[in-house]
């Protein structure tokens, strides 16, 4: 195994409010390799963003407590001085935020704000960081960039935005890429163009953390996958491992609310039961138990991720997952039909 790039180890994020603390990241650990795609999937609320964003140290909220280690290139980025972070972020660390608009600034044009980025890292001319930037435009798809770059950020539509934004992260070719759902608000040909270009980063060099709801991009693009529930991880793994032999109930219900292309036609999509976690009350035990099908007395205690390179936590006898899968289809298919009937 090569030394990773990023190693994030017992991260917890927990957010006081007015209705008491909320913990929306608990006891996270993960890794990614130089070079590797991480794709990162779980329900909305799952605590994919926060966690990302307390890797980059952007939660700075005074009402936000972040401990555990978040150890890049083996030095911890939780306790490195501002100056040394600021440094890292956007030189060696770049994101791509699920709202692009955060990452731009309405004030000035898009072509200035890339040129201040790549001018923050690298010694160059004001003149040539504005060349670069209309290269990076023109890149990542911008009909004619020469011109565009001089647009303020409400000029561009959604999805230019976006591609701008994806611009600003490639400018300083990071070690790591962190985007987190850059391709929701597009539409599919510029969902491809962006996955081609994430793709084309990967290609050279960088490692990326891609954060979707789409199990199609993850299956087309992460080496491994790590799927969270309720601030945790439920399941980590490389992707043939995960989409063709999932362990966690959770994920076996992920995988099965996918239609197939020439798969059985169905005539509801089966879902996950229940309804998600809320960070501010997350049972002590398994946070899935209360939605599967199969908890058992030993579901309130809770179960650590364990595995050699395909971890999970979950307290079923591993080598019987299988067969336990079909059980629980089957039974969610018979619930499914007794809503369906009941509704007709
Ligand atoms: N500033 C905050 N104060 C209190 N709770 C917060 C704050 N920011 C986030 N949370 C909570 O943390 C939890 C995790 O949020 P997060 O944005 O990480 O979810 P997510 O997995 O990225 O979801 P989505 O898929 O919808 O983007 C949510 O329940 C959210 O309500
Ligand atoms: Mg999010």
């Amino acid at each position: 195994m090569p030394e990773p790039l990023l190693d994030v180890r017992d991260l917890r994020v927990s957010f006081r409010t007015r209705t008491g603390a909320v913990t929306a990241v608990d006891g996270l650990s993960f890794s990614v390799a130089p070079g590797e795609v991480l794709g990162v999937v779980g329900e909305s609320g799952s605590g994919k963003s926060v966690s990302m964003l307390a890797v980059l140290r952007l939660l700075t909220n005074p009402n936000v407590t972040v401990s555990g280690e978040v150890l890049f290139r083996g030095r911890d980025l939780l306790a490195l001085p501002d100056k040394e972070m600021r440094a890292i972020r956007g030189r060696e660390i770049a994101m791509v935020f699920q709202d692009p608009m955060t990452a731009l600034t309405p004030v000035y044009t898009v072509g200035w704000q890339i040129a201040e980025q790549i001018r923050a890292h690298e010694q160059v001319s004001r003149k040539k960081a504005q060349a670069r930037a209309v290269q990076l435009l023109s890149d990542v798809g911008i009909p004619d960039a020469a011109s565009r770059v001089n647009a303020y950020p409400h000029e561009f539509s959604g999805g230019m935005r976006q591609r701008a934004v994806i611009a600003m992260a490639l400018s300083c070719s990071p070690a790591l890429l962190i985007a987190d759902e850059p391709t929701t608000a597009l539409d599919v040909t510029v969902q491809a163009q962006i996955l081609d270009l994430i793709r084309e980063l990967n290609g050279l060099g960088s490692a990326v953390v891609l954060i979707t709801h789409d199990m199609g991009v993850v299956s087309q693009i992460a080496d491994r996958v790590l799927v969270m529930y309720g601030g945790r991880a439920a399941e980590e793994g490389p992707r043939r491992a995960v989409f063709h032999g999932p362990r966690h109930p959770y994920t076996w219900g992920l995988l099965d609310s996918v239609p197939r292309v020439g798969g059985a036609r169905l005539r509801r999509l089966p879902t996950i039961a229940g309804m998600p976690v809320s960070p501010g009350n997350i049972p002590e035990g398994c946070a899935f138990a209360p939605r599967c099908r199969l908890r058992h007395d030993r579901c309130e205690e809770r179960p650590a991720l364990s595995g050699d390179t395909h971890l999970d936590a979950c307290w079923l006898p591993p080598d019987d997952r299988a067969a336990l899968r079909l059980t629980a289809r089957s039974s969610a298919s018979a619930a499914t039909d007794m809503d369906t009937e009941a509704a007709s």
